[in-house]
């Protein structure tokens, strides 16, 4: 099953500017642009992470650097962007919008999941909807080297389906295996660790999916690539595992990348989401990233663009600013897109948006909350018809009902986040089957399943 990590992403927006005096921790203290509060609460320092971002970080104050930067570097490099005309990418990317003329191959072991959650439910009306879930299209997520044996199963019936149906299929996998994985948070739950000779062995990882896609040319493969991992790179250097990290985040991402475009797999690079790039002071040094790594990698023509709330809660469009996100312009992913997309030079400026969790908004006491977080719904399935130009598709990347953290304090892998009031109480440990949380799913879907 899949670790916590696959919807424990994101601790990290607690990145949040605080508007009262002090900012928490974690909270951003300082950078270009930023205008909240610059000292920071009682046990933590605020330290220079980057020009753009400065972060309360525990730990008291010998901290190197001891204060917010409030004066701005020289120049910063946006003025590049706008004065550079369009380039022609050396490397053609993937044509065209590639969820176009496919039809979407549907995960088997959530439809495994789905099917045995029906028949828990005590409302029969609520199970007949709950059953439709099982026909939305969701992420399969390669967590653990164990688990690439079936991508080919998958790929063999999805071949089947598209010669049956004279449609190809589209096949949808997360790549989500790095050695010392999800850096930020306490309980990271990855198999490969980068002091046991992690890089090889994610390197066999990719490999290994590599020759499973080979033999089924026929079926398009759409990755989303680690979530978490660059936006780390971008606000959390501080911590000390995503600096010893990052070395090697940054080889292996572009081992993928190079590797997953020998067959012809369309990816997207996870990008965070509005409440952790999407802070103004953050585009910039994200889009720097992306554009840098996907150089530095060769243009890979496999790369399409990014992915954006993955297994968070954010609305594309949401009707009014929910108040967590004060202070944040950008206060849902469309407004994050559209600021993000401009700075993407030579990256290819598409992207795809989670929304299987987001049906209800203003549900969360912080942007940074995560967990299992209490009323959540289906939110909008996956569509071609997006809003916008930058966005390929809205998907369900996390797949609903699978339990983000257990709530126990005692268990294994507690995160507290999984025990706040805006937390789903009574939860399993992570990636195991929660069924009220799925119900809840099901019945505050929005729009109704
Ligand atoms: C919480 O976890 C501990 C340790 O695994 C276990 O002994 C206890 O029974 C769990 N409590 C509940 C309510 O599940």
């Amino acid at each position: 099953m899949m670790k916590r990590t696959s919807a424990g992403l994101i601790t990290l927006v607690s990145l949040i500017p605080f508007v009262l005096g002090q900012a928490q921790e974690f909270a951003q203290c300082g950078g270009i642009g930023f205008t909240g509060a610059t000292t920071c609460v009682a046990g933590t320092t605020c330290q220079v992470l980057n020009p753009y971002f400065s972060q309360c970080l525990p730990g008291s104050s010998s901290a190197p650097s001891s204060g917010p930067t409030t004066t701005p570097p020289a120049n910063p490099t946006s003025s590049s962007h706008s004065s550079t005309p369009t380039s022609t990418p050396t490397t053609t990317p993937a044509a065209g919008n590639p969820f176009e003329g496919h039809n979407i191959f549907l995960s088997p072991p959530y439809a495994s999941e789905v099917a045995a959650a029906v028949p828990q439910f005590t409302n029969s009306a609520t199970a007949a909807l709950a059953a439709k879930v099982a026909d939305i299209p969701t992420f399969i997520w390669l967590d653990e080297v164990a688990k690439v044996p079936s991508l080919g199963t998958y790929l063999s019936a999805a071949s089947a389906q598209g010669k049956s149906s004279g449609t190809p299929s589209l096949v949808q996998i997360v790549v989500y295996d790095l050695p010392d994985r999800d850096c930020s948070a306490d309980a990271s739950n990855g198999e490969f660790t980068i002091a046991d000779n992690g890089q090889a062995n994610y390197f066999n990882y990719i490999d290994q999916i590599v020759a499973q896609i080979k033999p089924f040319p026929d079926v398009r493969v759409v990755a989303v690539i680690e979530p978490d991992s660059l936006a780390n790179l971008v606000t959390n250097l501080g911590v000390a595992e995503c600096a010893a990290a990052q070395t090697t985040y940054l080889a292996c991402i572009t081992y993928a990348m190079q590797q997953l475009t020998t067959v012809g797999v369309i990816q997207y690079l996870d990008a965070g989401h509005a409440g952790w790039l999407g802070w103004p002071a953050n585009l910039q040094p994200a889009a720097q990233l992306f554009n840098s790594l996907y150089t530095s990698a060769g243009s890979p023509s496999g790369v399409r663009g990014l992915a954006t709330n993955v297994a968070n809660y954010n609305a594309l469009v949401a009707a009014s600013p929910d108040p967590i996100t004060s202070g944040n312009p950008n206060f849902d992913e469309m407004l994050y897109i559209e600021a993000l997309a401009p700075l993407l030079d030579p990256f290819p400026a598409h992207f795809i948006v989670d929304q299987g969790r987001s049906g209800v908004q203003d549900i969360r006491s912080q942007w940074g909350d995560w967990c299992n977080v209490l009323g959540a719904g289906f939110g909008t399935q996956p569509t071609l018809n997006t809003g916008s130009s930058f966005i390929d598709s809205i998907v369900w990347v996390k797949p609903g009902g699978e339990c983000d953290g257990t709530s126990n304090s005692s268990a294994p892998r507690f995160d507290p986040h999984c025990a706040l009031s805006d937390a789903t109480p009574n939860a399993p440990q992570a990636g195991t089957w929660f069924q009220a949380y799925f119900e809840t799913l099901v019945e505050k879907a929005n729009p109704p399943i």
